[in-house]
């Protein structure tokens, strides 16, 4: 029996919410035939965006959403995408699939996405191929309020006020894609775009830097000692790639399971230590470690374009989201911000869409169960997970996060990482006596269960009531390969 101990009793940060944003990139179909099927397609629209994507994605409060990219963000000019769609220039978007994009979805449609979801924009600007002048132009374009070049310009396209915008980023991969910058020079680099993209009004910006690579640890210790004053977020990208012998997202056997489950945790090893080095040099935690790129990444499926990362999610994808969710959570003091790639039909999606149909995958189930945690107080916790083997290798077998909402109510997730045996759990709550627990849980019978537009509903979360009182607390069995979120009130 495995003892799991909440201080519902201790005060702890904050869980951000925008630790639970997305990500949306000009790549294959996740805007042009995701997100955006224009005014006049027969899907319902509202002004040309997907009514149904944006409904499911407010159902899970998506708090903020990360766009143009990722690699297509340093060869964007978002010039091209304003003004009258007939003369907006084409461009090839050269890292994905080399396909023309006509700029149909630009700046306003990208604002309006945003409204419509409810959810904070966070753009990311061309540090790559573009200019200081264009960067520092484009904030002006969003955020002016008085008479210039280019509020003046909003206003000719249609749009009075400006935009209310806080994150920003300043390049993106600039250690790759966005030009293959040593950090020295994408540290004075950042000075200088970072100068220009000014406070207009009573906007205020949160400027995010390129940040590291993985465990590029130097990255970051460049990158706060060159230019950490000037910033106020540092972006990590970590993708814990596929299985062992397998990327098929959907035929893997327990070895590919294991492989993966096991990169998802090394999340925890980066954020310790480069949270560690960015201690060093701002031990109050003023710049945040921002983790804007997260998630697996599987071969595309079968007979689709390489080149538009399309891939399917299955109950390990679950895995895989609980597992980083529970990390980023328990970071919460350094990571303030995180976005998983990419929303629609892009690598680790929420949404996938065939036409006019659509359908939720096990990853989006698992961020609305992850709701609770969203501006909640993490809770110190404590257990000793028993291990899950593979072979000659092993990891704990649990992964977990508490946490206290605004109305008193704790939450806990829970994730059995063993695919083949439940997990038997006491709770002890110190501090309160819950009289309710109740809880949602998501698996499946197969480790390769996924949604299909066939079977929509196959993983979905199901309510859970299989708990029993125990002294101090309470007691459960977590079923094998299975991602679980109780409310204790
Ligand atoms: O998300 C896909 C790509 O992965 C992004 O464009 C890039 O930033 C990263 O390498």
């Amino acid at each position: 029996m495995t003892r799991l101990t909440v201080n519902a009793d201790q005060s702890g940060e904050t869980i951000d919410r925008h630790l639970f944003g997305h990500f949306s990139e000009h790549l294959g179909r996740c805007i042009y035939g995701g997100y955006w099927v224009g005014p006049d397609s027969p899907i319902p629209n509202t002004r040309g965006i997907r009514r149904d994507i944006v409904s499911a994605l407010r159902d899970i409060g998506i708090p903020n959403l990360r766009w143009p990219g990722g690699c297509f963000a340093d060869e964007y000019h978002w010039l091209d995408g304003i003004g009258p769609l007939a003369q907006r220039p084409c461009m090839v978007n050269t890292h994905w699939g080399g396909v023309t994009e006509n700029n149909a979805f630009g700046t306003h449609e990208f604002m309006d996405l945003c409204s419509q979801l409810d959810c904070e924009p966070y753009i990311c600007g061309n540090v790559g191929s573009g200019s200081v002048r264009e960067m520092q132009q484009w904030v002006e374009y969003l955020t002016f309020d008085g008479r210039s070049p280019m509020a003046d310009l909003r206003r000719a396209n249609g749009r009075e006020a400006p935009w209310k915008l806080r994150f920003w980023g300043v390049g993106n991969e600039n250690w790759g894609c966005g030009g293959h910058m040593r950090p020295e020079y994408y540290a004075d680099l950042y000075r200088r775009y970072a100068t220009y993209c000014r406070n207009l009004g009573g906007n205020r910006l949160f400027k995010v830097a390129c940040g590291p690579n993985g465990a590029n640890y130097r990255w970051t210790e460049v990158l706060m000692r060159e230019a950490g004053p000037l910033m106020d977020g540092l972006a990590l990208h970590y993708y814990c790639g596929s299985g062992a012998r397998s990327r098929s997202a959907t035929q893997f056997d327990e070895g590919d399971w294991f492989a993966q489950l096991q990169r998802a945790l090394q999340l925890d090893e980066l954020l310790r230590r480069h949270a560690t080095i960015m201690d060093q040099f701002d031990p109050g935690a003023r710049v945040a470690l921002v983790v804007d790129e997260w998630g697996a990444w599987h071969a595309v499926e079968p007979g689709t374009n390489p080149g538009f990362l399309y891939q399917q999610n299955s109950l390990r994808d679950a895995l895989v989201a609980g597992i980083s969710l529970n990390i980023l959570c328990r970071h919460c003091r350094r990571v303030r911000l995180a976005n998983i790639a990419q929303t629609v039909n892009v690598l680790q999606a929420m949404i996938l869409t065939e036409g006019e149909r659509m359908l939720l995958t096990p990853t989006y189930h698992v961020f609305g169960m992850y709701r609770v945690h969203h501006d909640a107080t993490l809770l110190p916790l404590a257990v000793s997970p028993p291990a899950y083997a593979c072979g000659e290798a092993s990891i704990p077998a649990l992964s977990a996060c508490a946490s206290r909402d605004a109305a008193g109510t704790v939450h806990l997730s829970l994730c059995n990482l063993d695919p083949n045996r439940p997990l038997p759990l006491t709770c002890d709550v110190r501090g309160m006596i819950p009289e309710t627990v109740s809880g949602r849980l998501l698996t499946s019978p197969r480790m390769t269960t996924c949604n299909t537009f066939e079977e929509p509903d196959a993983v979905r979360p199901v309510e859970f009531a299989d708990v029993s009182p125990a002294a101090g607390g309470f007691a459960l069995e977590l079923p094998a390969k299975s991602v679980l979120v109780l409310a204790l009130e």
